[in-house]
Formats: C-alpha cells, sequence, structure tokens
C-alpha cells in the first residue's frame, strides 16, 4: 500500500491486547454509573462496539450513547444547535476554566473562537517547528543520563515537554518551575476526581453535592487560576511581547459592547489553553511511544522515514511535510487510545435522533474511543495498521468515524497545531533514542477526561 507522494507504507498488522475487556452484557444504568467511576472504559459493554446508538431510560432520565457517524454528525454539526455543552461542561470544568473557550456558549464563545483561531492557522502553525523540537531537549539529556535501557517515565517526560511548548508558542509567557510542576500536578489532580462531576451531573445531580475528592478539585482548580493570574499580571507588566494568546486576550475588545476582556474572563482562558493545550497532546505521544515499542519494527520503519527525509540533519517545516508514516502512525495511535475518548452534550429541546425520541435535558455521550473500535466502522479494529490513514484508505470514511478532535463548530481549535507537534517531537525522538517494552508493561487505558495510562508508563530508553 502507498503512502501520498509515493512513500510507501507497508501494512504490517498487529494487534493488540484490549484492556480493560469490555463488559459481555450491557450493564443496567445504575451499574454503569458504578463502573464509570473506577473507569468509564470498562463501563462500555461489548454491545456498544456492534450498535449504532444505545438508549438508557432510568427513573425518567435518558442517557444516549452515539457511535454511528451519520447520527454523530447531525449532534455535532447538522443540527448542532438542538445540542448543548451546558451544564455539563460548567459542572464539570467550571471550577477551573469558568466561562473560557471550551465551556462558553453562543455569542460568548464566538467572540473567544474568534480571538484565538488565527494563532492556529495551519500555515503559521509551522514556524513554531523549532520550538517543538527543542522542547526535546530536556528528555533526551535525562535519557542520555540515565544510561543505555534504563527504565523511564516516559508519560512524565511527555508533559514536561507540551508544556514546554505551550509556554514557548501559544502562550507567550515563561512560567516558573514551581508553576509548571503546579500545572502538571494539580492538572493531573483535577482530572482524576472529574469522573465524580461526570456521573453527578449525568444523574442530573448539582456538581456542589460533596463526593470523594470535592475539596481537591475545589483547591487544585484555585491553584490553577492563581497560576494564570500571575502570568496575566507579568503581561499587563510588559514582559510578553509578540502575537500571542495573552497578548490578544489583553487587548480583545467585546464586539458588543467594546469593552476589554474582564481578568476573570482572561485567567477562564489562560487555565483553559494550559489544560487542553498541553495534556491532549501528551497522551497522544505517550500511547505513540509504547505502541512503537509495542510493534518495533513500525519503530524501526518510523526511523527510517525520519533518517532518510533529513539525511540525518535538523528537522524543519519542509520535513516535517514529508513524514507521511509518522503522520499515519500518530493518527493510527489517536484512533487506538483518543486523548479526549468521550464527547458529551444535552439535548435543549424534544428531538428525534435517529428514530429515537428524545426529551430536553437528554444526555448524549459519544464515546470516541468506542467509535475508534467499532466493528461496523473499522476492518479488524484492535489490528495497530497505521496504513488505515494511507491518502488512499482514507477515501469514502465518514469524516465522523475519525475524530480524535471532534467535529463541527466545535472541533479543537488547536488541532493543526496538535498534528504538527506530535509529528515533530516524535521524529525528534525516534531519530535519537530506542524505545523497548520493559516485561509485562501492558498499561491499562483509564479515562479521566483524557485517556491516560493507569499508573503512567515505563519504557526503555536508549540514546542513539
Ligand atoms: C492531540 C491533542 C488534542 C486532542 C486530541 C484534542 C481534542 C479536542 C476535542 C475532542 C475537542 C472538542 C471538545 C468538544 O467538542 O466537546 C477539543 C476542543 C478544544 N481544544 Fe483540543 N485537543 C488537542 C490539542 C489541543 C491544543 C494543542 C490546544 C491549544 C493549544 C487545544 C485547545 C482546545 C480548545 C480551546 C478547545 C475548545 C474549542 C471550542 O470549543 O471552540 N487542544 N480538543
Amino acid at each position: 500500500m502507498s503512502g501520498a507522494k509515493g512513500v510507501r507504507i507497508m501494512a504490517r498488522n498487529a494487534t493488540i491486547e484490549e484492556r480493560p475487556a469490555p463488559p459481555k452484557r450491557q450493564l443496567s444504568f445504575p451499574r454503569l454509573m458504578l463502573r464509570m467511576i473506577r473507569n468509564p472504559v470498562s463501563s462500555w459493554g461489548e454491545n456498544l462496539y456492534e450498535e449504532p446508538a444505545v438508549l438508557y431510560r432510568w427513573l425518567g432520565l435518558q442517557t444516549v450513547f452515539v457511535m454511528d457517524p451519520a447520527l454523530i454528525q447531525t449532534i455535532l454539526l447538522d443540527d448542532a444547535a438542538s445540542y448543548s455543552k451546558q451544564p455539563l461542561n460548567d459542572d464539570l470544568f467550571g471550577l477551573a476554566i469558568g466561562g473560557g473557550l471550551l465551556n462558553a456558549e453562543g455569542e460568548d464563545w464566538r467572540w473567544q473562537r474568534r480571538l484565538a483561531a488565527p494563532l492556529f492557522r495551519a500555515e503559521d502553525v509551522l514556524g513554531f517547528v523549532p520550538a517543538f523540537v527543542s522542547a526535546c531537549a530536556p528528555a533526551l539529556e535525562r535519557w542520555k543520563e540515565a544510561g543505555a535501557g534504563a527504565s523511564l517515565r516516559i508519560d512524565k517526560d511527555m508533559t514536561r515537554a507540551t508544556l514546554q511548548v505551550l509556554q514557548d508558542t501559544v502562550l507567550g509567557a515563561g512560567l516558573g518551575e514551581d508553576d509548571r510542576r503546579l500545572i502538571e500536578e494539580a492538572g493531573a489532580t483535577f482530572l482524576a476526581y472529574s469522573i465524580w462531576k461526570v456521573v453527578l451531573t449525568s444523574l442530573r445531580l448539582p456538581p456542589s453535592v460533596p463526593h470523594p475528592g470535592s475539596r481537591i478539585m475545589a483547591r487544585t482548580g484555585r491553584q490553577l487560576r492563581e497560576v494564570a493570574k500571575g502570568v496575566l499580571a507579568k503581561t499587563r507588566d510588559g514582559k510578553v511581547q509578540g502575537d500571542n494568546l495573552l497578548g490578544r486576550l489583553v487587548t480583545a475588545r467585546d464586539p458588543a459592547t467594546g469593552n476589554a476582556m474582564p481578568d476573570d474572563l482572561i485567567v477562564d482562558n489562560v487555565v483553559t489553553f494550559l489544560m487542553a493545550g498541553h495534556e491532549t497532546t501528551s497522551q497522544a505521544l505517550t500511547w505513540s511511544l509504547y505502541l512503537l515499542a509495542l510493534f518495533p519494527e513500525w519503530q524501526e520503519r518510523g526511523r527510517e522515514e525520519v533518517l532518510t527525509v533529513t539525511g540525518g540533519g535538523e528537522i524543519g517545516r519542509e520535513e516535517i511535510a514529508k513524514l507521511f508514516l509518522l503522520d499515519a502512525v500518530f493518527q493510527e495511535a489517536m484512533r487506538l487510545y483518543p486523548p479526549a475518548p468521550v464527547l458529551m452534550r444535552r439535548t435543549i429541546a424534544p428531538v428525534s435522533l435517529g428514530g429515537i425520541a428524545l426529551d430536553k435535558g437528554a444526555t448524549i455521550t459519544i464515546p470516541i474511543y468506542v467509535v475508534h473500535r467499532h466493528k461496523l466502522l473499522w476492518q479488524d479494529p484492535l489490528a495497530f495498521d497505521p496504513s488505515r490513514f494511507a491518502a488512499e484508505a482514507k477515501v469514502g470514511r465518514h469524516r465522523c468515524a475519525y475524530m480524535p478532535f471532534g467535529a463541527g463548530p466545535r472541533t479543537c481549535v488547536g488541532g493543526s497545531f496538535a498534528m504538527l507537534e506530535g509529528k515533530t517531537i516524535l521524529a525528534t525522538l525516534l531519530s535519537r533514542a530506542r524505545f523497548e517494552l520493559p516485561d509485562g508493561e501492558t498499561p491499562t487505558p483509564v479515562a479521566r477526561i483524557t485517556l491516560r495510562p493507569k499508573g503512567g508508563l515505563t519504557l526503555k530508553v536508549t540514546t542513539l
């Protein structure tokens, strides 16, 4: 099978172990909720991987799981006005990101989206390639010092690298060492308990109902906002220059009133981008490196491609555009392990969705993880096969059958940025290090807003 522009992508199928195994039968709604607390991935029954949609009705609540790409298109694009992110998103993230871009609706959202979008134009993000390459240097340095074959926590290194990227590119303001540690730790803690909010909101209970970790979530939310306030203060002191997110937020004028953006909303957006902008990409890279360690043949081919394209020299914007195989590897990794594994919406009026009558207030769950492994959509869904993303293999695939960045107007604003960042970091790391799987390392994916390997990911690393 050939990729675009003559680069050969050999189909070498290799199957991943399905962990956790899905329940054989559909769980009752109360059991579904209980299982979700442990890990949503282990709550999705085998039937979800075979059916277009599954409706739960329980005590007057309706929750529908939607896997059919045509129905997903209805929700996210064609009839998007009938579905809202609220109050789900507020219940979930409100403590940390308030009314920032990820949460806002209507005109509030449009204004913020227009402000941020120009930072992410595909042509402009190419200018960030050197920043992506240099964010790998500290990890490569640590790996070299650790010695050949050292077992290292790859997930932590990817988090540090992607946070570094964010501050050096989009954000445009330096974060101190303490800030960075806090973002890494508080972010992970906040997400770890967030599943309780998902359960509360699914049961239509207010997010203020106490639950395990509720105080910790409130505290970490406040801590993240404190970091953002510090970053904003530095901007006000004139310590930030150039076209970046902070500069745009500080100089923005509300199109309706002409007023400057209130500080609270700036802070909402700084926390939004700090969280949405590094954690997802970090997980995508972690899972990619896991798969490349699991299937060394693909790792070799990826490395070979990078070395052929760069001739062993620098990786720049021209070289990145020629890495077709690595692009396919990164996409296939996000198919099997989508960093944002679930999207949720609520109906704002009664609707008929593919013949299913839904009341106002019904909960919509789009389990991207299940869609990406659905038996009606993918041949041999558990096979790691990057050739699925060769140009000709994508022809005729429904736009919502593969959607790591979501779809429709609320699609990820940083999608092209993340693709380029992921590919550049993978290329840099592969050209400088070899990755092996320690015996018995089979990570279990856990959904905590993002999809993480339970307990992190350890790989044996040898720098080249
Ligand atoms: C592999 C990396 C990434 C993945 C998988 C990802 C995934 C997603 C998804 C699925 C959504 C849609 C959520 C929904 O519809 O409910 C989203 C939205 C968003 N993402 Fe990303 N994202 C990634 C990287 C980034 C980066 C690098 C940034 C910024 C630097 C970013 C910022 C945002 C923002 C602000 C939104 C809200 C957009 C809006 O509602 O208008 N993301 N992301």
